[in-house]
């Protein structure tokens, strides 16, 4: 059993700020190229996104942000651009980690940390140890991450769990074992960079996320580019299957729209 609901065995609480936020964080490489600056330094501006969307998603109570770091594929670009990805990661680590634990966050990482240097991996396991009571957010980065990759080890971590069944799984049976099992399913989900896909992210926990796509690259995505994907996604419908006459028939169900939000509640964001 997970702590969570799932989008297709029952309909998950809709707030008025997505509970959780997933995002690849493309175009980088597009963002210096623009600059005739080498692609490198796309990703040196991209952490400091990174970091003003913590802040930003902190300030406006999301609870679990999810970043897509660097996928299974990664692996295929050039060899100098991979090791100063790791460096990044690794001088990232080192530096960001006292900062979260400051700040109340609860720092996780997902995805196959068997390819990484040890030391990327024994700061990540000092990082997540440290920062494991926190509350002000779950921050998540996937590295190494595939979305296939996941279910597969999911499926395989269930049948070791019960090596004696075969058959008459349930979807939970699974979830509980992904690597993401810790958070709710994504809300929204949002990629910068122009590109309209999900390039292997959270295949399974994107079954009912609203999606927001915008060309914004992301060392240029700000609070602002933020609040604008968050509006986007107040503006949808989500149905889970249901039909509209549905939703509006039950208004337990039915989520303030946007505007309706009391000063005081925006003064106190
Ligand atoms: C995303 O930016 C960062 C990673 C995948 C590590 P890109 O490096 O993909 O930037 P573009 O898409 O080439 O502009
Ligand atoms: C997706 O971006 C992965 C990350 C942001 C870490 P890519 O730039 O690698 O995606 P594709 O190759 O364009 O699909
Ligand atoms: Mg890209």
């Amino acid at each position: 059993m997970t702590l969570f609901p799932s989008a297709t065995q029952d309909i998950p609480p809709i707030g008025e700020v997505p509970r959780h936020i997933a995002i690849i964080m493309d175009g980088n490489g597009r963002w210096a190229k623009k600059r005739f600056m080498p692609r490198v330094a796309g990703h040196k501006r991209g952490v400091e996104t990174v970091r003003e969307i913590i802040k930003a998603c902190v300030e406006r109570g999301v609870s679990y942000l999810t970043l897509f770091a660097f996928s299974s594929e990664n692996w295929r670009r050039p060899q100098e651009e991979v090791s100063f990805l790791m460096q990044l990661f690794l001088r990232a680590l080192e530096e960001e980690v006292a900062n979260l634990h400051e700040n109340n966050i609860r720092f996780r990482v997902i995805g196959d940390l068997s390819r990484f240097d040890p030391q990327i991996v024994d700061l990540i396991r000092r990082g997540e140890a440290l920062t494991a009571g926190n509350r002000a957010l779950t921050l998540t980065i996937a590295a190494n991450y595939g979305g296939r990759w996941d279910i597969l080890q999911a499926m395989e971590r269930m049948l070791a769990a019960r090596p004696e069944r075969r058959s008459g799984f349930s979807e939970s049976d699974l979830s509980a074992h992904l690597a993401l099992n810790y958070g709710p399913e994504p809300d929204l989900f949002i990629r910068t960079g122009g590109e309209q896909r999900i390039s292997n992210f959270l295949l399974w926990q994107l079954a009912y996320s609203e999606l927001y796509f915008t060309d914004t690259l992301w060392p240029a995505f700000d609070a602002a580019a933020l609040d604008a994907a968050i509006a986007s996604y107040r503006q949808r419908e989500r149905r889970f299957g249901r039909t509209s006459e549905q939703l509006q028939a039950d208004s337990v169900l039915e989520r303030p729209r946007e505007g309706t939000r009391s000063p005081a509640a925006k003064e106190n964001a």
